[in-house]
C-alpha cells in the first residue's frame, strides 16, 4: 500500500484527536484513503510537556525546519489557534511545497484572500473543514455536494459554548452568569470565552460560509453582530410563553435587493429543529433553490468531532481531491462576486420588544401611536410583572407584525424618550 508522509503543527486539543486517530485507528484511514498516512513529525512549542498520545519516538520536535525540509512531507495538518504566528507557519509551509490542512477559522477569516492567493500561487492547496462547526462536514457539502443549488439562506447555531449557556437559561438552570461557569467547569467554554459569548466566533465562521455559499468576500468586522452577554432570564421566560427560544443566529439570506448577513440573539420557534439545538451543538440549516432545506446537526467542537473533520481533510488532500475544488472554486480570489451585501436596515422581520414602563393610563396608546407612525403592526401585546400598586413598573412585551429593521430601530429610538418608559430592556428578531 502506498503512504503519504505527513506532519502536524500543533498538538492541543484538537492536534492530540488527529495523532489518536491517524495512529491508533492508521488501518481504518488507510482503508477509506487507500493509502497510509504516516506521521513523521509533530512540531510543538514545548517537548518536554505529556501528551495523551501514544507516539513514536523522534516524532515531537520544537524545529517547525524539520517539517519544511523534510521532502517526504507533501501534507500538514496546521492545528495552530490564533492569527500569529499561525499565519507565518502556513505561509511557511505552503512556500515549501507542502499541503495544508487547517482549523483555525480566525486565520481565514482575517488573513484568507492572502493565504489562498499564495496557496494558488505555489500549486498547493489549504482545506478547512474543521475550521467551520467542527465535526459537521458542512464546508464540503455547500462547496460541493449542493452546488447544483443557488444557496437562499443559511440560519446556523455555529459556537457551542454560547448555545451551551442559552441552553442552560432556557431550562431556568441558571443566570448568565452562572451558565457560563457551568459550560467552563464542563470544559465546553475557553477560560477565557469573550469571542465565543460576543458573537465573533459565529461571526468569523459565518465570513467564511457565506464566501462559500453566496461568493460574497466580507470582513467579519463588517457582519452586524451581537453576543448573548446581555440577555436576561426574564426573556427566556417570557419568549417561552410566547413559543420560542432564544438562541445565537448566524444568519445569512439572500433577498432581491442583495444578501443579508446578522449574528444575534433571535427566536426560534419551539419544535423547529433549531430550537432543539442543545447545549455544546450546532447546526446549520442551509436552503437551496434545488433542494430545498437541508439540516446539519452535530458536534461543534472538541478533540475527536474536529479530528473527524480535520483527518477527512487529509485523506482528501492525499487523494488529490482537494486540489480539484480547491482550484475550481478560487475561493478568495479577486473575482467579483454575484451578490451584494445590503444594508441591514432593510431585513425584514418580526420583533420581540419588551419596555419596562411606569403605569399610567396612555400608556398603549402612546407606543401604539409611534408603532403606527412607522407602519409597524402590532401582533400582540402582554403586560407582566406588577410589583406595586402605585406607580408600579411593568413589563410590556410586543410581538410586533413583518416590518424593517430600520423602521423598529426608529420606532424604538423614539418610545424610549417617553416619559414613562423606564428601558427599552430587550429587541430580538424572531427567526421566520
Ligand atoms: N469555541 C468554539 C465554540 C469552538 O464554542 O463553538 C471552536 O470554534
Amino acid at each position: 500500500m502506498e503512504t503519504t508522509y505527513v506532519a502536524l503543527v500543533g498538538m492541543g486539543t484538537v492536534g492530540t484527536g488527529v495523532a489518536q486517530l491517524l495512529l491508533d485507528l492508521g488501518d481504518r484511514t488507510a482503508r477509506y484513503a487507500g493509502r497510509s498516512l504516516w506521521i513523521n513529525h509533530i512540531a510543538v512549542r514545548d517537548v518536554s510537556k505529556r501528551r495523551q498520545a501514544d507516539l513514536p519516538q523522534g516524532v515531537i520536535t520544537d524545529q517547525l525546519e524539520r517539517i519544511l525540509h523534510d521532502p517526504q512531507v507533501t501534507l500538514v495538518a496546521h492545528l495552530v489557534g490564533g492569527i500569529e504566528p499561525a499565519r507565518s507557519i502556513m505561509l511557511a509551509l505552503l512556500e515549501n511545497g507542502k499541503d495544508v490542512v487547517t482549523a483555525n477559522k480566525a486565520l481565514l477569516a482575517e488573513h484568507g484572500p492572502e493565504l489562498f492567493d499564495r496557496a494558488r500561487h505555489l500549486g498547493r492547496t489549504i482545506a478547512f473543514e474543521a475550521a467551520v462547526a467542527g465535526g459537521i462536514p458542512i464546508i464540503a457539502n455547500i462547496a460541493q455536494c449542493l452546488a447544483a443549488n443557488k444557496i437562499l439562506s443559511l440560519e446556523g447555531i455555529l459556537n457551542g459554548t454560547s448555545n451551551f449557556v442559552v441552553t442552560q437559561m432556557d431550562e431556568g438552570a441558571g443566570t448568565y452568569q452562572q451558565s457560563l461557569e457551568t459550560a467552563q467547569q464542563r470544559g465546553f467554554a475557553e477560560e477565557d470565552p469573550t469571542l465565543d459569548i460576543d458573537g465573533t466566533d459565529a461571526a468569523q465562521k459565518l465570513a467564511i460560509l457565506a464566501h462559500l455559499a453566496f461568493g460574497v468576500t466580507i470582513r467579519w468586522q463588517d457582519i452586524p453582530r451581537r453576543g448573548i452577554q446581555n440577555l436576561n432570564l426574564e426573556d427566556f421566560r417570557l419568549t417561552q410563553a410566547l413559543g420560542y427560544r432564544i438562541k445565537l443566529i448566524a444568519y445569512a439570506k439572500l433577498l432581491d435587493f442583495g444578501l443579508q448577513l446578522m449574528v444575534s440573539p433571535m427566536l426560534v420557534k419551539i419544535g423547529t429543529p433549531l430550537a432543539e439545538v442543545r447545549e455544546n451543538y450546532n447546526a446549520i440549516r442551509v436552503v437551496g433553490d434545488a433542494v430545498g432545506p437541508v439540516f446539519f446537526h452535530g458536534q461543534g467542537a472538541g478533540a475527536m468531532p474536529t479530528a473527524s473533520a480535520v483527518v477527512a481533510d487529509m485523506i482528501d488532500t492525499a487523494l488529490g481531491r482537494t486540489k480539484i475544488t480547491f482550484h475550481n472554486l478560487k475561493l478568495w480570489s479577486d473575482r467579483e462576486s454575484p451578490v451584494k451585501v445590503s444594508d441591514v436596515g432593510k431585513l425584514p422581520g418580526r420583533y420581540y420588544l419588551r419596555l419596562v414602563v411606569h403605569e399610567q393610563p396612555d400608556v398603549l396608546a402612546q407606543i401604539a401611536e409611534i408603532l403606527g407612525h412607522h407602519h409597524i403592526s402590532v401582533a400582540s401585546v402582554n403586560l407582566h410583572d406588577v410589583t406595586q400598586p402605585h406607580d408600579a413598573k411593568v413589563s410590556l412585551v410586543i410581538m410586533t407584525r413583518e416590518t424593517r429593521e430600520a423602521s423598529l430601530m426608529a420606532a424604538v429610538s423614539e418610545i424610549s424618550k417617553l416619559p414613562f418608559v423606564a428601558a427599552v430592556a430587550e429587541r430580538l428578531k424572531v427567526l421566520d
